[in-house]
């Protein structure tokens, strides 16, 4: 697979999954390991995910960058969320304040734990248009080193702002939702319509939408969620080159409706 900033370009995210089933979790991620993927995306939010995700990568931590989040409106409770993140991690490679809640306050301590390295890098996420504005603010602020967005071939507005400014500031960009929470791939395109992508590697829509996304070279990783192992290896096919021109990215958006 390519690797990218953040490294391997397809990790693997964890929300409404495996949610608190360790058995299933260490399913997951044990075949996404084995198919190339490094990074690993969960929050407090996930019902138990973060700790099953924890359970998953006992033993075969060394490589993989966990990329969890901050989700609290309190320093207090934050640090609590990191507190155990810690147990569950060791140290965590990838910290956002998740969907802009309290950001301005979680970021001092944050920061001093970057400082004395628990944490590698600093990330802000949002998954609403309505607050780009925001995020793009924290953005500027130039404390943040990774952005989390939705982006797929029916959630285009990051592409006015969002997108041109992360390239500008050199942040990295952390792709959510790029099977749009899995309503794009509910149905698929006829396999004559998707024979043009075949030289792409492309052998499944799931893959055409996750391609569409990672030929945009200012993304870094995207971060499809399933809770079928096999879907992991099918998914990490799409972080091979080569990559789509604007040729082909119109034909998946075309296809995609
Ligand atoms: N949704 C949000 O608002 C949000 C917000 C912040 C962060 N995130 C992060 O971003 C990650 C990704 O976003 P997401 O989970 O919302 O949506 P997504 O990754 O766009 O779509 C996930 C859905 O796609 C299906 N899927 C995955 N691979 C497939 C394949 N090869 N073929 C057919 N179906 C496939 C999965 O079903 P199966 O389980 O049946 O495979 C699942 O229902 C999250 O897990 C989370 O870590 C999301």
């Amino acid at each position: 697979m390519e690797e990218r900033r953040l490294g391997p370009v397809v990790g693997l995210g964890t929300w409404n999954t495996f949610d608190a089933d360790a058995a299933l979790a260490g399913d997951v991620v044990g075949a996404a390991l084995e198919a190339g993927v490094r990074l690993f995306d969960s929050s407090p939010m996930y019902r138990g995910a973060e700790s099953a995700l924890g359970a998953a990568l006992a033993g075969r931590r060394d490589g993989v960058s966990v990329a969890t989040k901050i989700w609290a409106s309190s320093v207090e409770e934050g640090r609590e969320q990191f507190h155990r993140q810690l147990e569950w991690y060791g140290r965590v490679e990838i910290e956002q304040v998740h969907n802009l809640v309290a950001w301005r306050e979680q970021l001092a301590w944050l920061e001093r734990e970057r400082d004395d390295g628990r944490i590698d890098r600093l990330g802000v996420t949002h998954y609403a248009s309505g607050s780009f504005p925001e995020l793009a603010e924290a953005l500027r602020t130039g404390r943040f080193d990774t952005v989390q967005l939705p982006y797929n071939p029916h959630e285009r507005e990051v592409e006015r702002e969002l997108l041109p400014l992360a390239a500008e500031l050199g942040v990295a960009v952390i792709v959510m939702r790029p099977l749009g929470e899995g309503a794009l791939v509910r149905r698929s395109p006829a396999a004559e319509e998707l024979a043009p992508l075949r030289e792409f590697g492309i052998e499944t829509w799931a893959q055409a939408l996750l391609k569409w996304v990672l030929s945009d070279e200012r993304v870094d990783v995207a971060i499809p969620a399933t809770s079928r192992p096999e879907r992991t290896a099918e998914n990490a096919v799409a972080g091979r080159p080569p990559w789509f021109g604007p040729e082909e990215r119109r034909l998946v958006e075309r296809l995609a409706g």
